[in-house]
């Protein structure tokens, strides 16, 4: 299978180092909006020789397109002309960015969109529960660094240094999560996804001493109630969960393995 990656930051970059291992795929070209970190990447590669490719490129030529890089660019993905052929695979890491691209995606008929379950677990259950919601909650607590940088904190002149211990920076609705916390929130667009629930409760806390990324989520509804609680280590970058790497690795192997686990 061949592939591209666009977004050579952590993800693309272990993503990149993952296919340069294994047989069943060849990486073929990588993008990133700094073109010296596709080559210094490209230079650390043994088995794959990939090209820097413009996105055009990039799509028309892989099978398996990864976006590993910002949610201002699933947009232009998805409305690719190049995007919606038979026997492409595209897997999307910022899902934020789907939340305002929903008529584009579903729009997508021919290419297989993958949209792994990050930094959170339970999708498989949140999906079988879509329609049976009455309520649903996500609260995520992450280390004072992790939150640093983002519009929200910006706007609001929110200064993370004061925190001392734990302080709640942010209650609200999903759109509102997205736009304001756009590096540290695809798990609410993905648990919205999953879930189809559009009352979505959302609520950010930083916490000085953090060492995980937390994410707690409550679905409630004729089902019973649903308690899902992930503690994840933050990764090389402080923003991203380890466990969202480990997750996008397992949806790119589960492509070639013919036994499916969970739903
Ligand atoms: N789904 C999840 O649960 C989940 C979890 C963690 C991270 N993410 C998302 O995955 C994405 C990648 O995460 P990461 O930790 O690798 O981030 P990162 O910051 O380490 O890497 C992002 C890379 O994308 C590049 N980039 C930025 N804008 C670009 C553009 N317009 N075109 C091409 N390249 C561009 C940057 O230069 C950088 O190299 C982020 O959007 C992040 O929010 C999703």
């Amino acid at each position: 299978m061949k592939v591209g990656i666009i977004g050579c930051g952590f993800i693309g970059s272990e993503l990149a180092y993952f296919m340069d291992k294994s047989k069943d795929f060849q990486l073929i070209g990588m993008n990133d909006i700094d073109k010296n970190k596709v080559y210094g990447l490209i230079k650390n590669l043994k088995g794959n020789n990939p090209k820097f490719m413009d996105i055009d490129e990039l799509i028309k030529k892989s099978d398996l397109i990864v976006e590993s890089a910002t949610k201002n660019i699933v947009k232009d993905i998805l409305s690719n002309k190049n995007l919606d052929k038979k026997n492409k695979r595209l897997l999307i890491m910022s899902t934020g960015g789907l939340i305002g691209s929903l008529k584009l995606l579903n729009n997508i008929k021919n290419c297989e969109i993958l949209l792994p379950s990050g930094a959170i677990a339970g999708l498989d259950a949140i999906k079988s529960v879509s329609g049976k919601i009455k309520s649903l909650n996500l609260a995520t607590t992450k280390p004072v660094k992790g939150l640093e940088g983002a519009p929200y904190i910006l706007k609001n002149k929110i200064v993370l240094s004061d925190i001392t211990g734990k302080r709640t920076v942010f209650k609200g609705n999903l759109s509102d999560a997205v736009g304001g916390f756009p590096q540290n929130i695809n798990v609410a667009a993905a648990l919205f996804l999953a879930s189809k629930f559009d009352n979505i409760k959302v609520k950010i806390i930083a916490d000085k001493n953090a060492k995980y990324n937390t994410h707690e989520i409550e679905a409630i509804g004729d089902f019973g109630v649903i308690t899902i609680k992930t503690q994840n280590l933050p990764s090389k970058n402080p923003k991203t969960s380890y466990l969202a790497l480990l997750s996008a690795v397992q949806m790119i192997k589960s492509l070639k393995n013919n036994v499916k686990i969970g739903s």
